[in-house]
């Protein structure tokens, strides 16, 4: 009975929403004109006002509408908006009451997608004004900017050391680029990999990275990575993470990229426990809410930061600590052009929100900045698309084959050799080739298929005709390749692993080009996860995790060492910085 309700009240909100569509009406004006009241969404008050997270809202978006679970069962498209990997989040990241309505899945899919009140004016975060009223101070102990993996972690950390902590989210979500994350967390001599008789060593794990940096990475901090990677995964693993699943990518000498059961996506995952850790500690999270500028003391130390809420406006938290966790610039199209004039007009796999503006924070105040143009693309975004097809492809078994039908590069080679080997082929793209045991093999593949990202054929030549290239080509190609897996030796490209030969219908391709992917570069810390500033002292109080810092990485990431810099890093900063306060 209440399903059938919910299914007529949701009829009459679109047909209403279809005679407004033209009108440039938003969500609001739609409600009016049902004989919702605006006491009906925002209950009985003399001055209506919204909190910066928008729960009275949501909670009447709720109560007539059903959550998102009761949304999802109601959807009857292909593509079911309110079942996705953003988890449980707020209505109103979508609906807006007096904005432009937008499905946030648009940020970054193309789905033909239209939602009520998408005509109404967008409403824009505005420009910093210094002059700008401070309209209350809050104090707090320790300030996270930033709900990616990294600053959730460092304030999960912070909260459960025993001090008080203040989250500041720009994005209407929780999540941040690590939502995005793909393929795996790469972790050594973990519980995991000696279940499997794994045989890897924190010195490898660093010597990987080190090599796949080029030797530009600060050793300190890739020491750091390397020998907490294992206590991290046990971390994630105390508070509900499913990380057994262990995979390879690029550039591992060794099985080490950790994922949960089934290969399914990590980054996702890793969001929604530590969102539902925050949710079961009842921890201040604030959305909407954006850092502008960190106060600083005559003596140059971080004593709080000034935000703007989206209803609230501007207010100063006064803070012992302060966590700069706010994620790196690949979405910034102007700043990646400008430190890397050949990336210009490049796609990107990174969420809108991935601006770079935690970095000018710490800039602002001094902080010394490491290696700002050091930028990675990553071989295999969809073409067409901002969807990124994980490495982990590859690392199952995907070939990388050319417009000509022929494969031209060790396909687990480090991102930037395989991203320009990529760009020197005809359209400047290639095509993952793979069978379905392969598909198999990693469950997010499965998501691919949803997205209509991929071509099939029953055999070799039908796949080669669904592609576009030559059938004899692609009949060798495949052919060679499967001889040299049982070979187990590619003499063509040198491929260190060759897990699968391809010889299950239906044959599998998906188009790729590169895309930027990560900003290896941004405010230098010390093992401790402090901030340094350009003399060469750590700025007092401030500490960074995550993509907003330089260093760890040098000059190229291997797939799998972001989310385990977020876990290790995060992890660093939010106890530092709990320690901190508790010192003071
Ligand atoms: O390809 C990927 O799954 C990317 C992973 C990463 O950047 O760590």
């Amino acid at each position: 009975m209440k399903r059938l309700i919910l299914f007529i009240f949701c009829c009459i909100m679109l047909t209403a929403f279809a005679s407004f569509a033209a009108e440039g009406k938003a969500l609001s004006d739609i409600h009016k004109a049902s004989d919702i009241t605006c006491a009906d969404c925002h209950g009985k008050m003399k001055k209506i006002t919204v909190d910066d997270n928008e729960v009275s809202v949501n909670s009447s978006c709720v109560s007539c509408h059903g959550g998102m679970e009761e949304m999802a069962k109601l959807s009857h498209e292909e593509i079911n908006p309110h079942a996705s990997h953003l988890g449980d989040i707020n209505c109103t990241t979508c609906h807006k009451g007096h904005e432009k309505s937008q499905p946030y899945c648009l940020k970054c899919h193309s789905f033909p997608m239209v939602i009520p009140g998408s005509d109404a004016p967008e409403k824009k975060w505005t420009e910093y004004d210094p002059k700008a009223k401070i309209t209350r101070t809050e104090t707090t102990d320790v300030v996270v900017i930033g709900a990616g993996a990294a600053g959730m972690t460092a304030a999960i950390n912070a909260f459960d050391a025993g001090v008080k902590v203040i989250v500041i989210e720009k994005m209407p979500l929780t999540g941040g680029n690590s939502m995005l994350a793909a393929g795996g967390m790469n972790a050594a001599e973990t519980v995991f990999q000696n279940k499997k008789g794994i045989d890897d060593s924190v010195q490898l794990m660093y010597e990987d990275t080190m090599k796949g940096g080029k030797y530009m990475n600060v050793p300190a901090l890739a020491e750091v990575l390397a020998k907490n990677s294992s206590s991290s995964i046990d971390w994630l693993t105390s508070v509900g993470a499913d990380m057994s699943d262990v995979g390879r990518m690029a550039g591992a000498s060794v099985y080490r990229t950790h994922r949960p059961t089934g290969g399914k996506v990590v980054g996702a995952h890793i969001a929604i426990v530590l969102r539902n850790n925050a949710k079961a500690r009842n921890m201040d999270v604030r959305l909407n809410t954006k850092a502008e500028k960190l106060i600083v003391d005559e003596a140059g130390n971080v004593t709080g930061i000034i935000v703007q809420g989206k209803h609230s406006g501007t207010y100063a938290i006064k803070a012992k600590a302060v966590v700069l966790a706010a994620g790196g610039f690949s979405a910034n199209a102007s700043r990646v052009a400008h430190y890397k004039p050949e990336f210009a007009g490049m796609t990107t796999s990174n969420q809108p929100g991935a601006q770079g503006e935690g970095m000018v924070l710490g800039a602002k105040i001094g902080a010394e900045m490491w290696g700002m143009d050091q930028i990675q693309i990553h071989p295999t975004v969809a073409a067409g698309s901002r969807i990124l097809i994980t490495e982990a492809v590859r690392g199952n078994g995907a070939i990388l084959v050319n417009y000509e039908g022929k494969r031209f590069v060790n396909e687990l080679t480090t991102r930037d050799k395989a991203s320009a080997a990529i760009l020197a082929q005809t359209n400047k793209s290639a095509f993952l080739v793979f069978d379905d045991n392969v598909r198999k093999s990693l469950k997010q593949i499965d998501g691919y298929f949803h997205l209509d990202l991929v071509k099939t054929g029953n055999t070799p030549a039908e796949l080669a005709k669904a592609m576009g290239v030559p059938a004899d080509a692609l009949e060798a190609t495949i052919k060679t390749y499967n001889d040299a897996v049982s070979a187990k030796s590619d003499k063509e490209f040198g491929r260190p692993d060759l897990p699968r030969d391809f010889k299950t219908a239906p044959y599998i391709a998906i188009e790729v080009r590169p895309g930027i992917h990560y900003t290896m570069g941004g405010l230098l810390i010390n093992t401790d996860a402090q901030v340094m500033s350009i003399d060469g002292t750590p700025i007092g109080n401030l500490y960074a995790a995550g993509e907003v810092t330089g260093g760890v990485h040098g000059g190229n990431r291997l797939g799998g060492n972001s989310i385990s810099e977020t876990i290790t890093f995060g992890r660093i900063a939010g106890t530092n910085a709990a320690n901190l306060v508790k010192s003071k």
